[in-house]
């Protein structure tokens, strides 16, 4: 039988070393290279490493759309891609949106509607709405209703949301 002896030293396990890949990233037009393991989420690379925390994490299952960024021209949840797929690519986030201390015009329309409460999903719902306004500058109601129906807000009831994107969309198409 194993006997336990007294004062033995525990000793560490012996772990594989981890595999690192290296990324190059642009994000806001900043240039980021770094080593990362291939199971980093997007969405941790740009808090974590990055340290760009305005994009946020709301869930684990893919649905909140807190986490949404521009990537290569397209709005995607980071939390659903790696880092290491980023490779190569050009991101935007919320803190890239405005120019020169000035606000971005749909930022500016969420403050001036009240599209937000805690303003925990603000950031995803901006991105989002930036990326809609892109595809189609002129929405109808139904049209942002559905739009953004991939982003989860708890507490405003998106009726000022919706207003906000309205009010940015007239203002992006005067300019
Ligand atoms: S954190 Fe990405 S969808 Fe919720
Ligand atoms: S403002 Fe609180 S979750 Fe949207």
């Amino acid at each position: 039988m194993f006997k336990m002896e007294k004062n033995t030293p525990i000793k560490p396990v012996e772990t594989q070393q981890k595999q690192l890949y290296h990324i190059k990233v642009n994000i806001n037009g900043v240039d980021y290279e770094h080593d990362v393991e291939a199971r980093l989420l997007l969405v941790h690379y740009i808090r974590d490493v990055v340290g760009l925390t305005g994009t946020h994490i709301g869930c684990d299952t893919s649905n909140c759309g807190a986490c949404t960024v521009i990537f290569n021209g397209k709005s995607v949840k980071s939390c659903t891609m790696f880092a290491v797929q980023a490779n190569g690519a050009k991101i935007l986030t919320i803190e890239g949106l405005s120019k020169n201390g000035e606000l971005h015009p749909i930022q500016r329309a969420f403050w001036e509607n009240h599209a937000l409460q805690c303003g925990y999903c603000t950031p995803g719902f901006i991105m989002q709405a930036y990326w809609l306004l892109k595809e189609n500058p002129n929405p109808k109601e139904e049209e942002i209703r559905k739009g953004i129906s991939g982003n989860l807000c708890r507490c405003t009831g998106y009726q000022n949301i919706v207003k906000a994107i309205m009010q940015a969309a007239k203002e992006l198409r005067s300019k």
